[in-house]
């Protein structure tokens, strides 16, 4: 448990039915923040804001279809009044070569990863105009500095974009009062990761690389978040920080 108050304010946590995202609305809900807990599938969404200490509400709804974007957001602002958090962390993964990728894996990737981020930046950015303040908190991927990934194209571009995205976000939300900043995880152990951890030798060679020679787990990624939403990071934006044991060094 960090000590951070945020008592009286609301986040939405996308993509918070498991790994990741569960572990930063129960970090946000521990702080004392109402959290609406996105995810597309229900019963995860469902199970993480019953799980939660305090005040949450579960939305379902898919972050790529903007206009349901558009309700979610509108909803949360119904239910709980105002809207101050938000961290786009829902993203998948696929899988192939480049010369074997789909369209449509292709494009889950953008849309979920990176143009979910904007739709949701966009009808949150409205409420945190209007209220002078906010924190969005886009999680991307050390991926998306310099550390491609085998047969991740979609995935490598999706979260390079979101980092692109954040800088130019901070930069015109900064006269609203919105902080906007990227969270950048290393490996941590999730079900997104599980294949990787299978492969006894390849784990291997990737730990050899961390000097903290462990892999993260979810709650190691929370701390950070929660910094990034309170008034002790309040000069920081436009920033993408990375959360990987000391893997990447910039
Ligand atoms: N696990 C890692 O090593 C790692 C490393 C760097 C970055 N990340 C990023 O962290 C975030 C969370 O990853 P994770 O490992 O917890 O993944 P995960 O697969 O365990 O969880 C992702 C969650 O997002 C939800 N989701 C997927 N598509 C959605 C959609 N269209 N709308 C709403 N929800 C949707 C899933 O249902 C799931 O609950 C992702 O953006 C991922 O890219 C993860």
């Amino acid at each position: 448990m960090f000590n951070v108050n945020l008592r009286n304010q609301v986040a939405l946590v996308t993509g918070a039915g498991r790994g990741i995202g569960k572990a930063i609305a129960q970090g946000l809900s521990d702080c004392g923040a109402v959290v609406a807990v996105n995810d597309i599938d229900p019963a995860s969404a469902t199970l993480t804001a019953g799980t939660l200490t305090g005040e949450a509400n579960a939305y379902v709804t898919d972050v790529a279809d903007s206009a349901a974007v558009d309700r979610m957001i509108e909803k949360i602002v119904a239910d709980f009044g105002r809207l101050d958090i938000v961290v786009n962390n829902a993203g998948v993964e696929p899988k192939a070569s480049i010369l074997e990728m789909t369209d449509a894996d292709w494009h889950s990737a953008i849309n979920i990863n990176l143009s979910a981020a904007f739709y949701t930046s966009r009808a949150a950015g409205k409420v945190m105009r209007a209220a002078g303040s906010g924190s969005i908190i886009n999680i991307a991927s050390i991926a998306g500095h310099n550390i491609p990934i085998a047969l991740r194209s979609g995935y490598v571009a999706s979260k390079a974009g979101m980092i692109g995205f954040t800088r130019e976000c901070a930069r015109e939300f900064a006269a609203y009062g919105i902080r906007v900043n990227a969270v950048c995880p290393g490996v941590i152990e999730t079900e997104m990761t599980a294949h990787l951890r299978q492969n006894v030798a390849q784990m291997q060679k990737w730990l050899e690389d961390i000097p903290q020679k462990r892999l993260g787990i979810p709650e190691d990624v929370v701390g950070l978040v929660l910094f990034l939403c309170s008034d002790a990071s309040r000069y920081l934006t436009g920033q993408a920080i990375n959360v990987d044991g000391g893997k990447v060094m910039l």
